[in-house]
C-alpha cells in the first residue's frame, strides 16, 4: 500500500507528496490497530448497553480515599512523588510488591522488580528483549490481544495453540513441539499465558496443566510470560499456585498490574524475573520512557500502606461477583439452548459460543441498531483466523440495573438470527 500525505495547496502553494513507505521501517508494515478499539467506542455511547470493554466497574474507584491519600502526599511527600524517580521504579513500592509476590509463594526480593507504566509496557519490553523477526510466539486460541500486538510490534510470528475449559491444552502443545522438534523447524522461546480468569474467556488453567506447562517449558528451553492482572479477582473457589511457582531456573516471567484491583489511570504494573532479565528490561525501558510516574508509584504505595489495597479488593470482589451471577442467571434465561458459555470464577469475562454458521462479528451491527447493545467478537483474539462464532462478554463495566436487560436483548436477537441465517451442510455438520 502506498502511503501518501496532502497538504494542503493554500498552505504550501504546491501538492507536497510523502512518500512513507520509504521512510518508515519495515517493521511497521506488520503492525495492526487493535481490531476491538472500535467495540470500546460503542462503550461511550450512553444509549448502548456495552459489554464491550474489558473495563473496570467506574462505581468501584475509590476516589474519596485517593483524595486523602493524594493530600497527605502532598504535604509530606510531595518531592519524591513529583520528580523523576529510578528505572527500575520506587524501592519502597518494589519492596512492597516483592513482600506481596513472596506471599503468594513466588519467593522475590525488590532486585527481581521492575515497576512498568502498565502491565502492558511489560509486555512490550519484554517481546522487545527476547523476540528476533521470523520467531515463533506461542500463544492461546483465543488469546489477549495486547498480548500478540506486543509481539507482532517486533515481527514475531505467532503461533496458536487450542484452549479448552481447563485452560491452555498443554497435551496439544506438547504436540506441536515434538514435531518442530521432529522436523528440525524453528522452536519458540516465549509462550504467553493468563492462567487465571483468562482475557478474553474467563477460563482458569488447571493445577495439573500448570506444572506439566512449566516442566515443558524446561524440556523444550522456552520462556513462558504469566500475565496475571485478574489473579486477584477471584469469586469463588481456591487460589491455584502461579506457574512462576514451579519455576526452577527463571524461565517464567511474571506479570502484575495495579489497573484491575486499584484504577488503570494509574498505569502501573509489575514485571517478577530474574535479576539479568530486569537489567535488560530496565536499559529497553530507559530508552522508552526513563521511569514509571513517580506520583503514581507514590499514590499506590501509600493506599496498599495503609491497608485501604486489601480492603479495596475486598470490596472489588463483592462488586463482581455480585455482577456475574447476574450475568450467568440471565444467560441461563435469555440465551438461545443452542448457545454456550463459560462459567468464569473470577475476573472480567464470560465467553459464548455460538452454532458455527453465525459470524459473530456480521451481527454486532444488527445487535447494536436494532437492540443497542454491544459485544467483542470473538474472531479478533485467534491468530489462526479462526472463532468467528465466538463473542467475548465484559460483565464488569454493565451497571447491574443494565445487566439482565442487555442480556435479554442479546438472547432476543440471537434468537432472531439462529431461525434467519441459515446454515451450510458443512457448517450444520461442525455444529452437530
Ligand atoms: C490479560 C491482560 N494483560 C495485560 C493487560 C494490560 O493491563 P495494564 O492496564 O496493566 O497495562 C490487560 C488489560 O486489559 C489484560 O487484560
Amino acid at each position: 500500500m502506498f502511503l501518501s500525505v496532502c497538504f494542503s495547496a493554500q498552505t504550501r502553494g504546491f501538492m507536497d507528496m510523502i512518500n512513507w513507505q520509504r521512510l518508515l521501517a519495515q517493521r511497521t508494515v506488520g503492525m495492526r490497530a487493535s481490531e476491538i478499539r472500535d467495540a470500546f467506542q460503542l462503550a461511550e455511547r450512553p444509549d448502548i448497553i456495552s459489554f464491550a470493554g474489558g473495563f473496570p466497574a467506574p462505581e468501584s474507584f475509590p476516589v474519596t480515599e485517593l483524595r486523602q491519600v493524594m493530600q497527605r502526599l502532598m504535604e509530606s511527600e510531595a518531592d519524591v512523588a513529583l520528580q523523576y524517580g529510578p528505572t527500575e521504579g520506587i524501592y519502597e513500592l518494589r519492596c512492597l510488591i516483592a513482600e506481596r509476590m513472596s506471599r503468594e509463594g513466588i519467593l522475590t526480593k525488590p532486585e527481581h522488580v521492575i515497576i512498568t507504566n502498565g502491565s502492558q509496557q511489560a509486555l512490550d519490553l519484554l517481546f522487545k528483549i527476547l523476540i528476533n523477526p521470523g520467531e515463533p510466539v506461542v500463544y492461546e486460541l483465543p488469546a489477549y490481544i495486547g498480548g500478540i500486538n506486543a509481539a507482532v510490534n517486533y515481527e514475531a510470528k505467532p503461533v496458536g495453540v487450542r484452549q479448552d475449559e481447563q485452560g491452555l491444552d498443554v497435551g496439544a502443545l506438547e504436540q506441536y513441539l515434538a514435531k518442530q522438534r521432529e522436523q528440525g523447524a524453528p522452536l519458540p522461546k516465549v509462550l504467553y499465558i493468563v492462567p487465571n480468569f483468562h482475557n478474553p474467556t474467563g477460563v482458569t488453567l488447571s493445577l495439573s496443566r500448570r506444572e506439566r506447562l512449566v516442566a515443558l517449558a524446561r524440556d523444550y528451553d522456552f520462556t513462558i510470560i504469566e500475565d496475571n492482572p485478574y489473579g486477584d479477582l477471584r469469586l469463588e473457589g481456591t487460589s491455584l499456585p502461579h506457574l512462576k511457582t514451579f519455576d526452577t531456573d527463571g524461565r517464567v516471567f511474571y506479570l502484575g498490574s495495579f489497573s484491575k484491583i486499584c484504577i488503570p489511570g494509574v498505569r502501573l504494573g509489575w514485571l517478577v524475573a530474574d535479576p539479568v532479565i530486569i537489567q535488560k528490561v530496565c536499559i529497553a525501558k530507559q530508552g522508552s520512557d526513563l521511569c514509571t510516574n513517580s506520583l503514581g508509584q507514590k499514590l499506590v504505595c501509600e493506599f496498599a500502606k495503609s491497608g485501604l489495597l486489601d480492603q479495596h479488593i475486598g470490596t472489588l470482589k463483592s462488586i463482581y461477583k455480585r455482577k456475574r451471577d447476574l450475568a450467568l442467571a440471565a444467560l441461563t434465561e435469555y440465551l438461545p439452548k443452542e448457545v454456550r458459555w463459560t462459567q468464569p470464577q473470577g475476573g472480567f469475562f464470560i465467553w459464548i459460543t455460538l452454532p458455527a454458521h453465525l459470524d459473530a462479528k456480521q451481527l454486532l451491527p444488527g445487535l447494536v441498531a436494532k437492540e443497542k447493545t454491544a459485544y467483542v467478537p470473538g474472531g479478533a483474539f485467534f491468530v489462526d483466523g479462526s472463532g468467528k462464532n465466538t463473542i467475548r462478554l465484559a460483565f464488569s463495566q454493565v451497571s447491574e440495573d443494565d445487566m439482565a436487560e442487555g442480556i435479554k436483548r442479546l438472547g432476543r436477537y440471537l434468537d432472531r438470527m439462529l431461525h434467519s441465517v441459515r446454515p451450510t451442510r458443512a457448517e450444520a455438520f461442525r455444529s452437530a
